[in-house]
């Protein structure tokens, strides 16, 4: 029975060099694998009288053979019979497929902005460990242990007594050990808080700025927010200081700026205020230099610090801060540049 198998094969392959067009082609198709009367048809029909130990065998053989004929024939086809070669048919009229160019974060791209304020001005850019101990983060802020502004940031613990840092202040601490004054320097990073609502992200980023030298006045504070909060929102903002507290200044202050949506005459963005909240500073505790080693006697200086989401919804509109951690192509895409 093997041997039948071997001669099919050798009369295909003699018919199949023997075809010059496609109509003789579909004669040796006929002839091979026709339905009723194709040898190969034939051959797997005579698989039912094979003794069954030599079955599985020729069933085998049978089915080799089978595939080089479907094969051979298919290649042939594609060289007789113009435009049959079985490429993916070409639709001319699907549109191209567009490279779109990448672009920055949002995030990125405000704090670009940001950098590059106060490079201009002369500053210096720092940073500090996301990681940070309770040292930087609050003790060396003038926040002891049990003090109640340790509420006001829901802290993130992590193993071996250290801490997701909740603000950037603590890089403050870490530039001041280094360096003398003066010292004018902005750190930008990613801080960590337990708060999570449409206005709140675990995780955002905040900018500190710190200003330390002989004679350094509060009205140096207020200059360098106008000028900023102007570089950022337009010529025509105004800005505001209102007395607040925090453990690391003294005097301290929130900051605002006149509403960016109605120009401070109050509509529903600033509740009706005319104002808009910026973030939080003031004159550096005295406490804050001892713990440094600076002499409060000899220096003062300004700090001040802001949330970078904040900015960044103001600036394009957004009211959903979570949308800038989604990284939802939809949205990213509308911040080209
Ligand atoms: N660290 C404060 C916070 O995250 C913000 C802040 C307030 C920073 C006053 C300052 C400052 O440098 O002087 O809430």
């Amino acid at each position: 029975m093997q041997s039948r198998v071997h001669e099919i094969r050798r009369e295909f392959d003699r018919d199949l060099a023997g075809a010059r067009d496609p109509e003789a082609l579909e004669r040796v198709r006929a002839r091979y694998l026709g339905r009723r009367a194709g040898l190969l048809t034939g051959l797997l029909r005579d698989l039912r009288e094979v003794p069954s130990a030599g079955r599985a065998a020729f069933g085998k053989a049978v089915n080799d053979l089978k595939a080089h004929v479907e094969e051979a024939l298919e290649a042939a086809q594609a060289r007789l019979v113009p435009g049959s070669a079985r490429e993916a048919p070409i639709d001319l009229t699907l549109p191209g497929r567009v490279q779109r160019p990448g672009a920055s974060h949002p995030i990125t791209q405000v704090s670009a902005l940001i950098e590059e304020i106060f490079l201009e001005m002369g500053y210096t850019l720092e940073s500090g460990p996301q990681v940070e101990t309770d040292f930087y983060n609050f003790e060396a802020l003038n926040i002891p242990a049990h003090h109640p502004a340790r509420d006001m940031q829901d802290t993130f613990y992590v193993e071996g007594g250290l801490l997701l840092r909740t603000h950037t202040s603590p890089v403050q601490i870490r530039t001041m050990q280094k360096r003398r004054p003066p010292v004018r320097m902005v750190a930008l990073g990613r801080v960590f808080r337990r708060d999570s609502d449409i206005t709140h992200s675990p995780v955002f980023h905040q900018v500190e700025g710190l200003v330390v030298a002989e004679g350094i006045t509060f009205a140096h504070l207020k200059g360098t927010l106008a000028h900023f909060c102007r570089k950022v929102f337009g010529k025509g903002i105004r800005i505001r200081l209102r007395p607040s507290y925090f453990p690391f200044v003294e005097p301290g202050a929130e900051y605002d700026i006149s509403c960016i949506f109605c120009g401070g005459s109050g509509c529903s963005r600033c509740k009706g205020t005319g104002y808009i909240e910026m973030g939080g500073a003031g004159m550096v505790h005295p406490a804050v230099f001892e713990k440094v080693g600076y002499d409060p006697e000899l220096f003062t200086g300004f700090a001040f610090g802001l949330g970078i989401e904040r900015i960044a919804m103001l600036k394009h509109g957004i009211d959903d801060i979570r949308l800038f951690f989604e990284n939802d192509l939809r949205f990213l895409s509308q911040f080209p540049g």
